[in-house]
This record gives C-alpha cells, sequence and structure tokens, in this order.
C-alpha cells in the first residue's frame, strides 16, 4: 500500500497567521518570552513530514520563572480576591472562546498530532471547551463544613465551634501528553483554575501548537497574570525539573506508566501531591450473544479511534469461541472501511500517528509478535512518505506472555483471543498489570453487570467504548494511575481541607 501525502496548509485564517507568525514563545506572566538562551525546536505535520513552526525550547531557567510567576499570582488579589462568580465567568468564557476558535483549533491540533478532522473539530475541541462549562459551574459551590465535634476538656462555660474551609493546593505543575493534546490540557486547567490554583503547563514537545494558541486565548478572557504559564520544551529539562521543584505543590500528569514512576521518585523531595493518568491495556469481552451490530463497530472504534494512541484503548479482544472467527472477520471488514489520509481532508478516517517514531515502535510490537508465531489477519504495515502512517491490525493467536498483550502499544491494532467461559474473559482481561477501562458486549443485564464488577480498572464500559463527559469520573486502578480527571472527585485533586477549631 502506497500513500503519497503532500503538505496542507489549514483554510482558516487565524490558523495560518498564527502558522505563519513566527517561532512560538513561552507564556510566562502574560508575556510572551524567547527561551532563557534563545533555543528552539521544530514541530512537524507528521502526515507529510513538513515544518510547522519552530517553538521556543524552555529551559529549567524557564521553568523557574513559570513557577514564580504562578507563586507570585496565587496570592496576587487579582486572582485569590476574585469571587467565585466571576471565576465561573472566567472558565465560561474560555470555553465560549474555544468554540469560537473551533475551527482554527482543530486544524490546529490535525496540523500537529495527525488526527481526523472530524476527531479534533466534532470530539476534542468541542469536549474542551465542554471541560471548562462543567468546572464553570462549580466555581461558587466549593464549600466547607461546620462540624459538631465530641471534644470535651474544654474550659468550662466555654464550647468549641469547628468548621473546615477549602483552598487551593497552590502551584500545579500540569504536564500533558501528545495523543490529545487540548483535551487533556483542559482537563488540567479547568479544575484548577476553578479551585483557584495557578498552573505551569507543559505540552508535549510533539504536540505544542494548541496549548499555545490557548495561551493566547486565555489572555484575551481576562486571566490574570501568572495564573496559566506555558514552558514548551522537552520532557527530562522542563518536565524533570517542574516535577522536582520544591516551589510546585502538585504535578497533574497524564502519559506513559514509565515516566509516572520517575515522577513519583521526583516528587518526593516535598512530597507534592500527584495525579497521574497512565497507561492501560483494556479489554473488551464480546460474549456469545453480543449484538454484533453494536459490538462490531464499537470494538472496531475502542482502537482504532485517534490511531489507537488513546490512553483507554481497548487493545485486548476476548472473543466467546463460538462467535470468535465471526468475530475476527467482522474486525477485519471494519478495517478495511478506514480510510487513511492526512487528517484535514475530510474523507479521512485514520491519520498517521503522532511520528514516524511511534510508527516505527508499533511496528516493533507486531514484527516482534509475528516471529514469536501470532497471525495478522489485517494490517500490520507502516506507509506514507513520512512513514508515519500505520494500518489498522487485528491480531489472532497472541499468547498472554507476549510483549504485544502486556505493554500498551499506543497504535491502531488488536488482539482477539477466545474464550469458553466467563470466568476465563475476567481472568484474562484482569491479566495485566495496568487497570484503566474495559468493556463488555452481551444483551444479557446479568452477565454484564457480574463482569463489570469482576473487572478490575476505573472505568467498565457496557455495549460501549471510550464514552466520555466531564461528569464521569476517570481515572486509573493499580499501574494505570492515581487519582480521578472529572467530575467532583476530579476538583478534589486541586483543593486542600483546613479544619479550624475553636474555644469560644
Ligand atoms: P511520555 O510519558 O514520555 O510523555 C508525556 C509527557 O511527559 C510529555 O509532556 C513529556 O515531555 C513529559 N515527560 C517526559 N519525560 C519526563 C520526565 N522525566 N519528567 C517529567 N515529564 C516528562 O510519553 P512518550 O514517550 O511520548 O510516549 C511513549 C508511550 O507512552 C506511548 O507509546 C504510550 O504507550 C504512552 N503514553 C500514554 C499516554 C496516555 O494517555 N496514557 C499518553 C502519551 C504516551
Ligand atoms: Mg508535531
Amino acid at each position: 500500500m502506497t500513500l503519497h501525502i503532500p503538505p496542507h496548509r489549514p483554510a482558516t485564517p487565524g490558523a495560518q497567521a498564527f502558522l505563519d507568525s513566527g517561532a512560538k514563545k513561552l507564556l510566562i506572566a502574560n508575556e510572551w518570552t524567547d527561551a532563557a538562551g534563545g533555543g528552539t525546536f521544530a514541530t512537524h505535520d507528521p502526515a507529510s513530514g513538513a515544518l510547522l513552526c519552530e517553538i521556543a525550547e524552555g529551559t529549567p531557567a524557564d521553568a523557574d520563572a513559570a513557577v514564580s510567576a504562578a507563586r507570585a499570582a496565587l496570592s496576587d488579589p487579582a486572582w485569590r480576591d476574585m469571587k467565585p462568580s466571576a471565576r465561573g465567568r472566567l472558565l465560561w468564557a474560555i470555553a465560549d472562546l474555544i468554540e469560537a476558535h473551533a475551527d482554527e483549533l482543530a486544524e490546529l491540533e490535525t496540523l500537529d498530532q495527525g488526527k481526523s478532522w472530524a476527531t479534533s473539530r466534532f470530539a476534542e475541541i468541542p469536549a474542551s471547551a465542554e471541560q471548562f462549562r462543567y468546572y464553570a459551574g462549580f466555581a461558587n459551590k466549593i464549600l466547607g463544613q461546620t462540624i459538631p465535634t465530641s471534644i470535651g476538656y474544654h474550659p468550662p462555660g466555654k464550647k468549641v465551634f469547628a468548621y473546615t474551609t477549602r483552598e487551593p493546593v497552590g502551584v500545579v505543575a500540569a504536564i500533558t501528553p501528545w495523543n490529545s493534546p487540548l483535551l487533556m490540557a483542559a482537563m488540567k486547567l479547568a479544575p484548577a483554575l476553578c479551585a483557584g490554583c495557578t498552573v505551569v503547563l507543559k505540552p508535549a514537545e510533539e504536540t505544542s501548537l494548541t496549548a499555545l494558541r490557548l495561551g493566547e486565548l486565555l489572555i484575551e478572557a481576562g486571566l490574570p497574570a501568572g495564573v496559566v504559564n506555558i514552558v514548551t520544551g522537552f520532557g527530562a529539562a522542563v518536565g524533570a525539573h517542574l516535577t522536582a521543584h520544591r516551589d510546585v505543590d502538585k504535578v497533574a500528569f497524564t502519559g506513559s506508566t514509565e515516566v509516572g514512576r520517575m515522577i513519583v521518585g521526583a516528587a518526593q523531595g516535598n512530597l507534592k501531591k500527584l495525579t497521574l493518568e497512565l497507561g492501560g491495556k483494556s479489554p473488551a469481552i464480546v460474549m456469545p450473544d453480543a449484538d454484533f451490530a453494536l459490538a462490531l463497530p464499537g470494538v472496531a472504534r475502542g482502537i482504532f479511534a485517534n490511531s489507537g494512541q488513546v490512553c483507554v484503548a481497548g487493545s485486548r479482544a476476548y472473543v466467546h469461541r463460538s462467535i470468535h472467527d465471526a468475530f475476527v472477520d467482522g474486525l477485519v471488514k471494519e478495517a478495511a472501511k478506514l480510510r487513511l489520509g492526512h487528517g484535514l481532508d475530510r474523507e479521512t478516517d485514520l491519520g498517521p500517528l503522532v511520528s514516524a517514531a511511534q510508527a516505527e515502535r508499533v511496528a516493533a510490537f507486531i514484527d516482534e509478535g509475528k516471529a514469536d508465531g501470532a497471525g495478522v489477519a489485517t494490517g500490520g504495515e507502516r506507509v506514507g512518505d513520512a512513514g508515519a502512517f500505520y494500518t489498522p491490525t487485528v491480531v489472532t493467536g497472541a499468547r498472554p506472555d507476549m510483549r504485544m498483550m502486556r505493554e500498551e502499544i499506543f497504535g491502531p491494532v488488536i488482539t482477539v483471543t477466545p474464550f469458553d467461559e466467563p470466568e476465563e474473559a475476567l481472568a484474562y482481561a484482569n491479566d495485566t498489570d495496568y487497570g484503566l477501562a474495559a468493556s463488555v458486549w452481551t444483551e444479557n443485564l446479568s452477565a454484564a453487570h457480574r463482569l463489570a464488577a469482576g473487572i478490575r480498572s476505573g472505568t467498565v464500559w457496557i455495549n460501549c467504548h471510550s464514552y466520555f463527559s466531564p461528569e464521569l469520573p476517570k481515572g486509573g486502578h493499580k499501574e494505570s494511575g492515581w487519582g480521578y480527571e472529572n467530575s467532583a472527585q476530579g476538583l478534589e485533586n486541586y483543593l486542600e481541607t483546613k479544619t479550624v477549631c475553636a474555644v469560644i
């Protein structure tokens, strides 16, 4: 299969102007500044390999400046004393601006990351706006409690009066990945700002553009200086420095489990609060009575959407033996329907992976599995001029000890394994160090809920996969992470509780 992708240009004047306006700078205290030393790095369109623009390569000194700005903003009356309803209106205004610039942001996201226009424009950019809307409504509903106590040793004639207040946790380092760049940033910024925190955002080096455009929109919305700072650059330089920084109170991270472990180590110095949204190896259990009309496209979308670069991607299908072969055939047909191409072409279903390096990483899993005896029912090919496309791939006969069955591939690759009894399916599903998500496909209500109860993961979908909403907590059990995003629980991560106990 050959695929020739010429360089593409965005159609919206805003996106083109953004790309043409020179090297992108860091945002520190609402000023756009060059990196200390003036270094830059390039960001590319992974579909064509074309250069998009240069970006300031932040250094530890820049991270220090951003943390100082965030620390100062925390006690700046413009932010600290902003009325809760005003903070809510600000979050709402950010959502409005994201929506007003949705075409432009979607084009930048697709060019930088590779994902299809439909995924950017109709799923992820609107979902980013929804994060700000959801938490806008919370800003004036953050409450403490008055608490009757049982303390009996107060002086005679006095009594104990106790209450709690909620306070922002402080300066947050938000470190985001490249798979859904703006959405991952929004999922951290919206609750952090709702809680009254200040933030240093470090976007993934592969995909910094929408975070930087959002920075411009945050200023336009009226966010006071220093409340959100953006330091672009590499994980080992900026990310590692922020996670070890003594003046950062909390790290909110989404990315690989490997880097998650490094952050746990780096955070020891001042015992930072951590939320970690890490990798997954999510199973899809297809029972013999599953409705194929739902399950086939649903399981296919669950792995192939965004070319499998989704933390919850359903990468291991366990299918009842009686329907296994028919299901594999059906998945192969679903894969064949997907048109590969440049994300900006409206007929494209699947764009490239984020980079040629990621496609190479995916290919290595498959090549190793094939050499070890796994079968490839379809796919397994790297295509495209820039080498970043990987064809949707269905693997059969993989063994549980193979690397492709144990590690997160982050590509459009699904393994299909037969089972005979539901208990066996459950044991397979739970045979992983990860515990992010799972789906169960059946028309049998009891079986569905029994399986949901038995799977060790943060989310279980029944007859669907990758259904998200800000109302629904999202987080990992086991080695898939610490803490939850979305919902009221997502806000808790950004709040401290202060107990005030008085004798009056
Ligand atoms: P990564 O975990 O290295 O990158 C995520 C973010 O962490 C980026 O902003 C990066 O600059 C930053 N980072 C890197 N090293 C750091 C350090 N020492 N301290 C602080 N921050 C650091 O992920 P990578 O290497 O880009 O992708 C490799 C694999 O990780 C993928 O194939 C996939 O399996 C997994 N991954 C999972 C994600 C998820 O949502 N669960 C997202 C991204 C990657
Ligand atoms: Mg890029």
